[in-house]
């Protein structure tokens, strides 16, 4: 966090290392890699949507004269990139800036390695504007370290509207309706739910049935309070039951299938849902379709009252290069103005971060989103999302991720999952 460049030397190097980190040049930390005039920036971002919304990214600082090199790290809620960004920072050859989630940025936050966005925040009143859960994850320390790009939620389904038409499906309002409809297309030669069999994609499955089963206070207690009795409790061994039941219907090939794919099977009218976050609508505008017309998104039946959110965070490097930390402070602005909140999200599926933006400009889905949002913001359900670093800390997270996939992908008893999932919440924490 701050410009102390020994102090950062030391801080990473340890004290036995002393003589020799002084005498290293001071750039050796510095987000030196980039050339001249550009800002390097590590992201996950490699779908189509994800790209597109990049690219306004990049359209904006070439206006204002700043190049781009991208440092792309495909896997979906970052898993891959935060391997590679900690392996970056390890030999001492960091980013200009990276998109890192909730719990994470804290981490690097601690580490003593970022940038101050505290001047764009403060030019930009970011205190005034992004709500109270997010900003608790964008500032450290009462600092701020990350320009927040976007608010997305997890509790959605995406649906192929011309099957829920052939199917004389309307949309599900309760669990059961949900069920229901799953079999109609399953019974009629289609996969009810296209699924992505990867760890994080299980648990953002598993949040929403967590969501659905127990509401918003059952969700707080298990996934962020971790309250043992919660997590091993009848509600959470009725979750797995319902997991279970919603497995039904998903196709043979799901283990390892990338997000984007499965969100694909939706849209070739393969698969009649998906459960996933609204970066999958990016999938669906990329394709030009259009929501209500060509598909259909609901909050997944029985959550209506709250959201299970993220947010992509961009934290800067601490650098002693006078120009790249320019660059750093004008990206930050970018992120945070008013102009580019509604661009970005135009592309990627999300809504505002910034609750203070007409929603004119908005499709009809993040219409509704952004709402739901302000008003969770307000009745205090405006959650972090288990899967995606907001809920808890990474090893809880991995924990539960290896949890939940076992589960999927064995048959194992709901009950024993319950208790499994207590202990290893226990172990990550203890
Ligand atoms: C990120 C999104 C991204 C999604 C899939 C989430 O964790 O917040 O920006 O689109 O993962 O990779």
């Amino acid at each position: 966090m701050h410009a102390n460049r020994n102090k950062t030397v030391i801080n990473r190097l340890g004290l036995a290392l002393l003589p020799f980190a002084l005498a290293l040049s001071t750039n050796t930390l510095a987000a030196d890699t980039a050339p001249d005039g550009e800002v390097e920036v590590l992201n996950w971002w490699t779908s189509g949507g994800e790209a597109k919304a990049l690219g306004a990214l990049k359209d904006e600082l070439s206006d204002q004269g700043i190049g781009w090199k991208n440092m792309p790290v495909a896997g979906g809620a970052g898993t891959n990139a935060m391997a590679v960004l900690r392996s970056r920072i390890t030999s001492g050859n960091p980013p200009t800036a990276a998109q890192v989630l909730g719990y994470d940025a804290q981490d690097w936050a601690e580490r003593d390695g970022l940038s101050s966005l505290d001047e764009v925040a403060k030019a930009g009143k970011w205190d005034e504007v992004f709500p109270q859960p997010l900003q608790q994850f964008a500032k450290y320390e009462g600092h701020w370290i990350g320009a927040p790009f976007e608010i997305h939620s997890t509790n959605w389904v995406w649906a192929n509207k011309s099957l829920m038409d052939e199917l004389g499906i309307e949309q599900p309002k309760t669990w059961d309706d949900f069920i229901a409809s799953l079999k109609k297309a399953k019974d009629a030669g289609y996969t009810g739910l296209a699924y992505g069999g990867q760890p994080w994609q299980d648990t953002t499955v598993f949040e929403n049935v967590v969501l659905a089963t127990g509401g918003a206070d059952f969700y707080r207690k298990a996934l962020i309070e971790l309250d043992p009795e919660a997590l091993d409790s009848a509600t959470m061994t009725q979750v797995f039951d319902h997991l279970r039941e919603l497995l039904k219907y998903k196709d043979d090939n799901s283990p390892g299938r990338d997000w984007n794919l499965a969100t694909a099977m939706v849209i070739n009218g393969k698969a009649l849902y998906q459960i996933m976050g609204d970066w999958a609508k990016g999938e669906f505008l990329n394709a030009n379709l259009k929501p209500g017309t060509d598909f259909m998104c609901f909050r997944t039946p029985g959550t209506q009252d709250a959201v299970t959110f993220n947010s992509d965070l961009m934290i800067m490097f601490d650098t002693d290069d006078a120009q790249q930390q320019q660059m750093q402070q004008t990206m930050a602005k970018i992120i945070g103005s008013p102009e580019f909140q509604i661009t970005f999200s135009q592309f990627k599926g999300s809504v505002p971060a910034r609750m203070d933006l007409s929603a004119d400009k908005l499709d009809a889905c993040a219409q509704r989103g952004y709402e739901q949002v302000k008003s969770a913001a307000k009745n205090h359900t405006l959650m972090g999302s288990m899967a995606h670093g907001y809920a808890a800390p990474a090893s809880v997270k991995n924990a539960v991720f290896d949890i939940i996939s076992s589960f999927v992908n064995s048959d194992m008893p709901s009950d024993v999952a319950a208790e499994q999932l207590a202990a290893a919440v226990q172990g990550a924490t203890s």
